[in-house]
């Protein structure tokens, strides 16, 4: 199996990713996917020019704790020579374990300048990105990619060539095109395509939203590892999930909502203690409690409460407040304490083919 080019602690087989993902995937969450079992983390994308430029904005995306290692600081833009004077800066100053290219981002502000998935019109431009900074730093240099552009220049294997031609030396692939956005399956199929046609590790990404997704991805494409972005959200524990399916155990359930309440405030303590303005923490935190709250009885009534709190003090009494009148209500795999997901109350067994059947409890 090709090895990964930085160490993974505990050298499990298919490492587990926490995708790059801006305004999410910051320290608090990126702390927290990895306490529930996410093996590698990622930055959100930052802005090689904001880097060399020395933002102080762009410098906040850039902290993380040595607890979060092994993480990759994700950079992009269009100009090779800044792409590459800004993963030095990074390398010198903050020492991740690899810097990640961005060649996916959709979003016109970065497209039309040519950076994120904009690069992807012209591939010379991807392998002079890809040169330019693996020359700039020591560290390993990996690349994060859609399929293509369009449809039109749609070529998730000649893409990854170029990649790993120019020196990538692990490349993910978010299977849908610039044009796609987020509609659509991911063409898990163009997964296994790349694991054919390349020698470097190939990160799979894209529709992993259950434990038994994981799984699934693995066996079809036979990906060297797995990353997951929006099924995380509200929902840390799926990397938890994820292992046990691709360890062919029991899948736990979703943790009751006691717990998933007190893992939201955990987090929700967390993003307050990180951000120097907790007014501006707790604003930003109101995506996350609508995540953790989603699906439950009478969540619009209690998300628009929540989409109104200012501190994590007043987090705490509507969720509180939530559970004293919904008592009796905990749907989910058990509820108290963090040990609930060793001890679920549902379990799912799956064999590899098929829906997942429902397990008898406490087995
Ligand atoms: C809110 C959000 C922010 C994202 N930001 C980034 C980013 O900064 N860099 C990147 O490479 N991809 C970014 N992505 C894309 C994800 O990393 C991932 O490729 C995509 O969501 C597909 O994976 P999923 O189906 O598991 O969500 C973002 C996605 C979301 C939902």
């Amino acid at each position: 199996m090709n090895a990964l080019p930085f160490p993974v602690p505990g050298e499990p087989d298919t490492p587990l990713f926490l995708a790059p993902q801006a305004g999410v995937s910051e320290s608090p969450f990126r702390r927290l996917c990895r306490s529930f079992g996410a093996d590698v983390v990622l930055t959100e994308f930052v802005s090689a020019e904001g880097i060399v430029r020395g933002s102080g904005r762009t410098a906040s995306y850039l902290r993380f704790d040595e607890a979060e290692r092994p993480i990759g600081v994700q950079i992009f833009g269009a100009d090779p020579a800044t792409m590459g004077e800004a993963a030095a800066l990074v390398t010198e100053t903050y020492a991740p374990d690899f810097v990640d290219i961005n060649f996916g981002c959709p979003v016109k502000k970065v497209v039309k300048r040519n950076g994120g998935s904009g690069c992807l019109r012209d591939l010379k431009l991807v392998d002079g990105i890809i040169r330019a900074v693996d020359r700039a730093t020591p560290l390993p240099v990996t690349a994060k990619i859609r399929s293509g552009f369009d449809e039109a220049t749609r070529d998730p294997v000649a893409i990854g060539r170029v990649c790993q031609d120019a020196g990538a030396r692990l490349v993910t692939l978010h299977p849908r095109t610039r044009a796609d956005m987020y509609s659509g399956q991911a063409r898990w199929e163009e997964i296994a395509a790349l694991v054919r046609a390349l020698e470097i590790p190939v990160i799979g990404n894209g529709d992993v939203r259950f434990g038994q997704d994981a799984r699934a991805m693995r066996e079809r494409t036979g990906c060297r590892g797995i990353m997951i972005a929006r099924g995380s959200h509200g929902a840390p524990w799926l990397f938890h999930q994820s292992r046990a399916a691709l360890d062919g155990e029991p899948v736990p359930g979703g943790p009751g909502l006691r717990t998933r309440f007190e893992i939201c405030i955990r987090h929700a303590a967390n993003a307050v203690a990180f951000e120097p303005d907790p007014e501006k923490a707790v604003r930003e935190f109101r995506k996350h409690l609508g995540w953790y709250t989603k699906g439950i009885p009478d969540s619009r009534r209690l998300r628009q409460r929540l989409f109104r709190v200012r501190d994590l003090q007043e987090v705490r009494e509507v969720l509180e407040g939530y559970l004293d009148g919904h008592a009796g209500q905990d749907g989910g795999g058990g509820t108290r304490g963090p040990g609930v997901l060793r001890t679920p109350r549902t379990l799912y067994r799956y064999d590899g083919a098929g829906e997942p059947t429902v397990a008898t409890p406490g087995r």
